[in-house]
Parts: C-alpha cells; structure tokens; sequence
C-alpha cells in the first residue's frame, strides 16, 4: 500500500490528513473513500479521528514545558457534539461565541469552568444564559456588555470572571477580513481605553472580577513573531494596569491564529515552533516587566480542526469552454465551503478512483450554486477526471460546516468520523424536511 505523507512534519503542515493512504483508490482512517461516497452519498465531510487527535497530542507536548497553560478549542472553526467529545476527552477546554456553542460543548461532556464566552455584541438572552451555564470566563469586548453583565450578575447573585478583550495594534500578513489585532477594529478596547475600563470594574461593576486580558491578532497567522509582539504587549499591560491599580491579574489569553497548509505554497510554522515562541517570549516579557509568568489561554480553531477534514464530491458536468477553461463541476461548492467565493481561499484536491492515466490536465473546480464566483479551485492538475470520480478537497475541517449554509434551498451534508476503517456518522444529511422545518404559512394565506 502506497502511502502518501510517509513520515510527516506537524500535522497543521500536511495538506492531507496523516492516515491518507492510496492504494489505487484513496482511503483515508482506513476506510476507501469511494465506498464511502456510495454508501454515504456526496458532499461529505469526512473527519478523521487519528489526525484530530495527533494535533492535540502535539498542542498537548508543545506547551508540556509550561504548568500554567490553558488550552482551549475555538469551537467557531467546527462545532458539533462529536468533534466537542473528542477535545473534552483530549483535555481542552473551549472558547466559544454564541450560546449555541457553549451549549452545545456543554452536552458533549465539558466542563463549563474551561469554557471562555467571547464576542463583540453578546445579547442579553445570551449573557444570562452563560450565567447559568456557568461559563468560567467572559472575554468582555465594550462597554454596553460590561453593564450588561454586571446587571445580570447582581440579579443572580453571581460573580462574573473576565478577561478583557482589547487590541494590541499587531498587523500580520494575513488576509484583511480575518485579521483582528489592528488598531481600527470592531473587536475589543482600544489600549488607551483600559484605564476607563478597569475603574469602572473597580468602582461601579461590583459583581465583576478581572483575572486578566485577551487578544487574538488575526487567523492563518504565519509568522511566529507575531505572537512575540502581541505577547510582549499583553504582558507589559498586565503589569503595568497590575500596579497602577493594585490588582493581581495573572491571566492572558493570546488567542488562535496558528495557520495550515492548504496548498503547496502554504509554510506554515509547526505546532511544537509555535509552543517555543509562546513559552520563551511569556518568560523574557515576564522577567522584563517583573511579573511572575501569568497563566496562559490559547484558542486554537483551525490548526486543530483544519487537516483532519477532507470534503468528497462527485464530480457532474463537465465543460471544456472553446479557447478558455475546463470547467469540472462537483455536487457541492459555496454554500459547503464559502471560504474560496469570500476570502479567495484556496485549495487542493484529488480524484479518490484509482488513476489510470499519466496524463494530467489543468481544469477548474467550479460548484453547483447559481453564482459565477461559485469555484472551488482554480488551476487544479487532475489526471483525466470523469463524471461519476469522486473529487477530495483536502483541508476543510475548519470553517466549512460552521460556515456553510442553505443557498439554493440545498440540503447541508453529513458529516462521518473515520477511525481504524470504521466511520460513523456525527452530523445526519439535511432532509428535504429539515429545509421547512421552520417555515410557517400564516393561517390568512391558507383561506
Ligand atoms: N480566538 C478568537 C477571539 C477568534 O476570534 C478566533 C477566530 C480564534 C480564537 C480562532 O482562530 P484560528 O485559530 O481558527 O485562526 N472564517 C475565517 C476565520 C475567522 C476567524 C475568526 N476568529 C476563515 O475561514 O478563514
């Protein structure tokens, strides 16, 4: 059996998860994905569990070296019981942006005092919500919540932990909508805020305690450095707000960002490089400043998530334009994986079938929503596709599903664990029902 990846680097620098295997046909978990596709039907979105795992196992060893970590999933990557269970088996916590999140990681067994609430417009439904839950952490981002907050908090007598969520003014090269630690942003306080902050907490917002600050510096980050920066900063505003106002804040949380490769032209840092840079510049800025080194929150999304998903196709219509491109046409596009038509994204992909010709041809994957922006990959080498192959992008655990929608009135897909040549389902296919579930005809246009 031919195995592609062999030996390979830290799982968020593979494009493929690490049990890709093709054996004439390609199986993934030990399970050939063309059975699958028959038996499960396509768009698929396929996890597997043993890549999932190995990241955590490497995020786990990376920050070995450091007692006060605190590691935490960002759940917005993909949130579903399944994928929940495994990181509360794996000892992570969550960082979650919604109630539907923190409720769903609540029924996959976590321990609400590991769970981080952020977001920069949490309703009041919501604030209570987590109140009951008992979230362990609120990030507050402004301060129509930090009233909020403290209001509901009195009501239930309870008193509400926070992080503050502020903005360091790091700019990293990543793409501008995903980018989050620059000054003008929509998330957080501005650094020249956080006195006003800070006293009000002090002074008026009895039922809410500071344990720290937060901040996340943007997504598909690339350049260690970064973090240096971004820590440095939080580390020397920690102190700095520590002694101005007598307080014993020991918590920093400096959010995900951590990038993966999608494509060949992806180099992002590894796993156990990025644990380096966090613990060596946490003790430098920590020594500089005079502080003992804090605890440390990191919230992770898509370097845990990314690899270990793979999305199967079947491949439709095909269209060679007189002079132009070749159009190949899968089952599923925009409305399963947004990222390409929103952040041209991109992405590599292969024929699961055995492969018989040599040959290959440059085509372009193109989806099967009513929008010309609809394509998945641009300048895809493929060796003869057919209608009937089935297509596997690779890469797509993070920020498909949670992204995905219902355009064109289109069922989502399942979604299967495979491990060890088993696979089980963990999302069901949406039935033609589950699209009007929630839809009403009022009583007046029945007459
Ligand atoms: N923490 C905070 C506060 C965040 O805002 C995010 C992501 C994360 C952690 C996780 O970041 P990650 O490790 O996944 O990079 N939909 C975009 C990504 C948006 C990220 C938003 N915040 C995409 O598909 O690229």
């Amino acid at each position: 059996m031919g195995i592609n990846q062999g030996e390979h680097a830290g799982v968020n620098q593979c494009i493929k998860p690490v049990t890709t295997k093709r054996d004439g046909e390609l199986y993934i978990g030990g399970c050939n994905l063309k059975y699958l596709a028959e038996r499960f039907k396509t768009p698929l979105y396929v996890i597997d569990e043993s890549t999932l795992r190995e990241v955590c196992r490497e995020y786990k060893n990376a920050f070995s070296g450091y007692k006060n970590i605190k590691m935490t999933y960002a759940s917005k990557a993909l949130c579903n019981t399944a994928i929940s269970k495994i990181l509360v088996d794996e000892g992570f916590g969550f960082d979650t942006v919604s109630e539907g999140e923190f409720y769903t990681v609540y029924k996959s067994g976590a321990d609400m005092s590991n769970v981080t609430f952020n977001g920069n417009n949490k309703s009041v439904n919501e604030i209570v919500s987590a109140l009951e839950f008992g979230v362990g952490r609120f990030s507050v981002d402004n301060f129509y919540e930090l009233d909020i907050l403290n209001k509901e908090a009195v009501k239930k007598n309870k008193i509400a932990d926070v992080l503050i969520r502020f903005t360091p003014g790091i700019e990293c090269h990543t793409h501008d909508y995903i980018k989050t630690g620059q000054t003008d942003s929509k998330f957080g306080f501005d650094k020249i805020q956080l006195d006003e902050v800070v006293e009000l907490i002090l002074n008026q917002y009895k039922n809410i305690n500071i344990k720290g600050l937060h901040a996340h510096i943007g997504s598909q980050i690339f350049e260690l450095q970064s973090y240096a920066d971004e820590i440095d900063i939080l580390i020397k505003t920690l102190s700095e707000l520590n002694n101005k106002y007598n307080l014993v804040m020991d918590e920093l949380n400096i959010g995900g960002g951590l990038g993966v490769k999608y494509t060949e032209k992806d180099h992002p840092p590894s796993i156990a490089d990025f644990g380096k840079v966090v613990i060596e510049s946490v003790k430098v800025s920590s020594q500089k400043y005079g502080i003992n080194p804090p605890i440390i929150y990191i919230e992770p999304g898509r370097s845990i998530i990314s690899t270990a998903g793979v999305t199967l196709y079947t491949i439709g219509s095909m269209k060679q334009v007189p002079n132009g491109r070749k159009y190949i046409t899968v089952d599923g596009g925009m409305a399963d994986n947004p990222r390409p038509s929103m952040y041209h994204a991109e992405y590599y992909a292969e024929i699961a079938d055995d492969i018989n010709s040599k040959e290959t041809e440059c085509v372009t994957i193109a989806g099967r929503y009513c929008e010309s922006g609809d394509i998945l990959i641009e300048n895809l080498e493929l060796p003869s596709p057919k209608s009937g192959d089935i297509l596997c992008v690779y890469n797509t655990g993070a920020y498909n599903y949670s992204m995905a929608s219902n355009y064109n009135r289109v069922q989502k897909p399942a979604m299967l664990l495979v491990n060890n040549s088993q696979s089980d389902i963990i999302v069901n296919r949406e039935t033609l029902d589950d699209l009007i579930r929630a839809d009403l005809i009022p009583d007046r246009l029945r007459r």
